[in-house]
């Protein structure tokens, strides 16, 4: 954190990154008719902002308790339910690499925690993206195969990540 940069600053830039590194991945990927995974419901927002702007492609949410805005909750049968260190391989056998998008925003206020969070899931993630998908997150992420993207414009560096397959 910059020394003149407020937690409100730093709010900010982390929800104004997401929109713009979501809406550039929902357009690279748009030709692409696999799933979207969305892990990590919170309030729900980007799970919105996600089924406002994807057409014909199912959005599953990972969460271990769904407690959303009622506006942004998803259909029973779009939900896995549980913690995603065991949902997430149990969705490699069901669904295989055909996610076309995959947005991880299941981070705390720690960034330590997050961190050790991240290594630990990111080889979880990589075998569900099928090629070409994309995988936006707001922590780094510690890929193999993954290629990480440059920002679209208006996302702030660090506060939003980007990767390929
Ligand atoms: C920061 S919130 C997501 C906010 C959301 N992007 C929004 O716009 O409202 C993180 C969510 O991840 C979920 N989560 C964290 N760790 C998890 C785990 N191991 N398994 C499943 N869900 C988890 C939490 O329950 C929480 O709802």
């Amino acid at each position: 954190m910059s020394k003149n940069q407020s937690r409100l600053d730093l709010f900010i830039d982390r929800m104004v990154s997401q929109r713009a590194c979501l809406d550039h991945a929902i357009a690279q990927t748009a030709g692409m008719a696999g799933p979207v995974f969305e892990l990590g419901l919170g309030n729900g927002r980007t799970y919105h902002h996600l089924v406002q702007h994807i057409d014909g492609r199912p959005v599953f949410v990972f969460e271990r308790a769904v407690a959303s805005h009622p506006d942004s909750t998803p259909p029973e049968d779009r939900v896995i339910l549980g913690d995603v260190r065991e949902t997430l391989p149990a969705a490699v056998d069901r669904f295989g690499p055909t996610t076309s998008l995959i947005h991880a925003d299941l981070g705390g206020h720690n960034r330590e925690k997050n961190d050790i969070f991240a290594r630990l899931v990111s080889p979880l993630i990589e075998p569900l993206l099928a090629p070409g998908g994309l995988m936006v997150s707001s922590d780094r992420m510690y890929f193999e195969r993954l290629e990480e993207m440059p920002l679209p414009e208006g996302a702030v560096e660090g506060r939003c990540f980007i990767y390929r397959r």
